[in-house]
């Protein structure tokens, strides 16, 4: 098991079985046929993700635009809850399909909240893409058509998911277990 800031991380998604996803992903999103395409990853946590999802688009054929919305969501400790922008993206949405990334689908809030703020500003469509999907968690009634992997009830870090700010930089996805001693 790898230890990491002394702690023991648990394996779920090893950086090959995502890799291999996010390739699937790309050719499940090129199958769409969007038009005049803009990808939006919501920051911070689907930075690595969006990184790879969009080179993995490349690879199948596609050219998408790219920004970024930072969106923070503040809830106590683990729970998230309000949504708000701390960074706007540049880019018109007018007309266009959108296709917003986030690393973790949980309750639906930064989702939900993104995606109604792309629709009233005049996109044509919106799609979602999330790495992980906490089905289980959702409070509110929005699903993502592009889904890496269902995800257990778990605090889940790495591959650009933090908590407080650490562990981001692992290329894996893990659960943190116990001190390593
Ligand atoms: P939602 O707004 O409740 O859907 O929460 C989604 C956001 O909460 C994600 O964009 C993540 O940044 C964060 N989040 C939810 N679950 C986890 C987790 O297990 N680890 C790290 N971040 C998480
Ligand atoms: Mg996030």
């Amino acid at each position: 098991m790898p230890i990491v800031r002394g702690r023991n991380i648990e394996v779920l998604l090893s950086a090959d079985a995502i890799a291999r996803r996010n390739l699937e992903l790309a050719k499940e999103i090129a199958a769409h046929e969007f038009h005049d395409l803009l990808v939006i990853a919501i920051l911070k946590g689907s930075f690595i993700f969006a990184a790879d999802l969009i080179r993995c688009m490349h690879d199948v054929g596609l050219a998408p635009e790219v920004e970024f919305i930072l969106i923070s969501s503040y809830g106590a400790g683990t729970e998230s809850g309000g949504v708000r922008i701390l960074r706007d993206i540049d880019a018109s949405v007018e007309g266009r399909d959108v296709l917003l990334i986030d690393d973790i689908l949980e309750s639906g809030s930064t989702v939900a909240y993104t995606r109604y703020l792309v629709l009233n500003r005049g996109a044509r469509s919106v799609s979602i893409a999330v790495l992980l999907d906490k089905r289980g968690r959702r409070k509110l009634d929005i699903e993502a058509q592009f889904v890496g992997f269902a995800c257990p009830d778990r605090f889940v870090v790495g591959y650009g998911m933090d908590i407080a700010h650490t562990f981001r930089e692992l290329p894996f996805v893990g659960v943190i277990t116990e001190d390593a001693g």
